[in-house]
């Protein structure tokens, strides 16, 4: 069934020479092969798009984002705070904006300043008396850092940095393009992976393609009940969970209000894709997390890692997609709050917000409008591979030091409205 979806636009003709400055044009979903069906889920039926293509025709030159200025005094955190105390420790209000459950926060002293004017260097044997320095004193040398734990030198701390191999992952929307490519590097690498989608997706076949190291558990990734099961799965099967990727999501493109067709957003189909790409996600994570702090940390104290898929449409929504990039703004936000709660457990959260990429549905795409949309990026000037998406996975796995960010994998690729 069509979406309130603006009136169909050509596809540009044939030359793409013609499709050249300054408008950038893109099938619409009404007649796009980029339309597919949405995944079953709560809203059969309905239509989903590819999440970072919006059935616009886009100008070339398009505005910065503006960044408005930081609204208001922020609230007390860490981050504000100087990095020694002057005095004692800063004591928060009841009324203090961090929440209860943090701890005050207790600041190295600062080492005690020398009376202004006097030099804490000794003086340089000169003949003669030393004059002053003018001005003030220079700073004392910052104390030293803190010295690492007992054997956590710099080659144990290197030793942190391992292989995939062995680890114990769950990879949500594992059926399909990212997700796919992602079950199939662990694999490949020696992982042991438990493969989660949907019952109707081709995860089942999938993880039969390969054998022993990979399992199919259908869920949807919005029930607390089918992703416990899954991570039952990974539990009894393969001992626990060292890593949690998710990348189901669906998308949709749909006007605010369509003027034309005096059609509002559905808001259905708004808290539809908030489920299963942001809801769905945070259920994910907030589970797989519970199963990982059983895990017996590591010399670093490292217990596992979460990865999360969001998009670039996070930063740069399209026309039409209010929904999908609430969704991924969404993620975006969660992802550094995550990370703090779950510092203590040694379990990381990163982010990876992709641009293009050829997964089923812009591979379904004419190889001219596929080269035209990979034309779109700086460099390199065509579409991802998700083999691309699966290797920063891994690398993000590997280096235990990225953690509370979110990284974007789009060969600088910045979306036109
Ligand atoms: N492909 C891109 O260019 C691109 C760009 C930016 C972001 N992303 C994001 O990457 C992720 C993967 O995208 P893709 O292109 O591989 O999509 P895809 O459609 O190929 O794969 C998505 C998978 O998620 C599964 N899924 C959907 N809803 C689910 C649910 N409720 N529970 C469990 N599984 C569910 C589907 O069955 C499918 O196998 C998505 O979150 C998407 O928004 C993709």
């Amino acid at each position: 069934m069509p979406r309130t979806l603006p009136a169909p636009r050509k596809l540009p003709g044939p030359p793409p020479s013609s499709w050249g400055p300054p408008l950038v044009p893109i099938p619409s979903p009404r007649d796009s092969p980029l339309v597919s069906p949405a995944p079953p889920g709560p809203a059969p039926g309905r239509l989903s798009v590819h999440p970072t293509v919006s059935p616009q025709v886009l100008p070339r030159s398009h505005p910065e984002p503006s960044f408005g200025p930081t609204p208001g005094p922020s609230p007390v955190s860490p981050r504000s705070l100087p990095r020694c105390s002057p005095g004692p420790p800063p004591v928060f209000p009841r009324s203090s904006p961090v929440p209860p459950s943090v701890p005050p926060l207790s600041l190295p002293r600062c080492p005690p300043r020398p009376p202004r004017g006097l030099s804490p260097v000794p003086p340089p044997s000169l003949p003669g008396p030393s004059p002053p320095l003018p001005g003030p004193s220079p700073v004392p040398p910052r104390p030293s850092p803190v010295p690492p734990p007992a054997g956590i030198g710099r080659t144990a701390a290197m030793a942190a940095i391992r292989s995939v191999k062995g680890l114990v992952a769950l990879v949500t929307g594992g059926g399909s393009g990212l997700g796919r490519a992602t079950v199939e590097r662990l694999v490949q690498h020696g992982a042991r992976v438990v493969l989660l989608d949907l019952p109707t997706s081709a995860g089942g076949q999938l993880a039969q393609e390969l054998g022993e190291h990979c399992a199919f558990a259908p869920a949807d990734v919005t029930s607390p009940k089918e992703v416990g099961a899954a991570l039952a799965v990974a539990q009894k099967q393969f001992g626990r969970l060292d890593l949690a990727v998710n990348c189901a999501g669906i998308g949709i493109a749909v006007k605010t209000y369509n003027s034309k067709k005096d059609k509002v957003h559905d808001l259905e189909d708004f808290q539809r894709v908030i489920n299963v790409n942001l809801v769905g996600t945070f259920n994910v994570i907030r589970l797989s997390a519970q199963l990982m702090s059983q895990n017996k940390p590591d010399a670093d104290g490292h217990r596992g890692l979460l990865v999360n898929t969001a998009s670039v449409a996070a930063f740069e929504g399209q026309v039409g997609q209010a929904a999908y990039s609430a969704s991924k703004g969404g993620i975006v936000g969660m992802t550094l709050p995550i990370a703090r709660d779950l510092a203590p457990l040694g379990i990381r959260v990163v982010t990876i917000a992709p641009g293009l990429f050829s997964t089923p549905l812009l591979a379904g795409l004419p190889e001219k409008v596929r080269n035209f949309l990979g034309q779109q990026v700086p460099f390199p000037s065509r579409l991802g591979d998700p083999a691309e998406y699966a290797h920063l996975v891994q690398a993000l796995a590997e280096n235990p030091m990225i953690n509370g960010e979110v990284v974007r994998l789009d060969g600088a690729l910045r979306m036109q409205p």
